[in-house]
């Protein structure tokens, strides 16, 4: 495995990689790799890609105050995830590699970024925006592996690929969970022993609703209202969202008619952690389990 730390490089890779007949797979991370983002790159290399990791902590996506300096950096034990999992090269630019100058240009898919994650950090998912499309341009043609927790954060990258007619395959691939249900996150190390035993709450609560939703509630109010009393239950979570969303807008449903996504989010102590699952009223069962 290589390890690049500049963009001429990165596109001199997987330029000549795609000349010999390749694909070039693209799992972006922020780093403090774990088996999620192992699971993405096990993913591409099992599609046949060459797979470039990239690890890069964007500064655009972290308003004022939250965790950009605290954000957990282990690079050696990231080089030796990428490396074990099978990337060819892991893109490790430092910020003036990236951004040289503070962007004057920024990409904003407003509509689907505004609400849930983007009311609650008004400015994350134009910074998402930006880096992905940066780091799409880099790359060039490939096909690019997002993990289904950050759930919002997908439907804006498969977005934004399709009105700016990139020339990127995006693939959205299953969340990996604990044994005890939490989604493996990277801000799951904040967690004191507490908090982590309280955590798996979220999804518990989003299972519930979606065994509700599987056995005919169709009122989008009653599911989102079991989920936040659920979670309002766990006195170590502080309640956040819960919604009932249209899985390609993510706007909201009122009547459960067709498969939907329940997602939430909540405070433990320092992380704000999140979750979602898929939800089918009872005539989908069969098409989608
Ligand atoms: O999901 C992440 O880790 C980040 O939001 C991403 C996609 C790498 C962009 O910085």
């Amino acid at each position: 495995m290589e390890v690049l730390t500049t963009i001429d490089q990165v596109r001199a890779r997987t330029g000549e990689a795609r000349a010999s007949g390749h694909v070039v797979g693209l799992v972006p991370t922020m780093g403090a790799l774990h088996d999620g983002h192992v699971s993405l790159i096990e993913a591409a290399i099992a599609d046949g890609c060459d797979t470039l990791v990239t690890v890069f902590v964007n500064p655009l996506q972290f308003a004022e105050g939250e965790d950009l300096d605290a954000y957990p950096r282990p690079i050696e034990a990231d080089l030796a995830a990428a490396g074990a999992a099978g990337a060819a090269w892991v893109f490790v630019p430092g910020d003036g590699e990236m951004y040289p100058d503070s962007p004057l240009t920024t990409v904003s898919v407003a509509a689907l970024g505004d609400r849930l994650e983007g009311a609650s950090r008004p400015t994350h998912f134009s910074g998402v925006a930006t880096v992905v499309t940066k780091l799409f341009a880099i790359a060039g043609r490939c096909r690019a592996y997002f993990g289904e927790k950050d759930f919002q954060q997908l439907a804006v990258v498969t977005r934004l690929v399709a009105d700016l007619s990139l020339p990127v395959e995006v693939l959205g691939c299953p969340i990996v969970r604990e044994p005890d249900g939490l989604a493996r996150s990277s801000r799951n190390v904040y967690l004191t022993s507490e908090q982590r035993a309280a955590a798996p709450v979220l999804h518990r609560a989003l299972l519930e609703a979606a065994d509700v939703v599987h056995a005919g509630e169709r009122r989008a109010d009653v599911v989102r209202a079991l989920i936040e009393n659920r979670i309002r239950s766990e006195p170590l979570a502080a309640f956040d969202y819960a919604d009932v969303v249209d899985p390609a807008t993510m706007r909201p449903i009122e009547t459960i008619a067709v498969p939907v996504r329940l997602l939430a989010a909540a405070q433990f102590g320092i992380p704000r952690l999140l979750d979602n699952v898929a939800a089918l009223p009872p005539h989908d069962l069969g098409d989608h389990t």
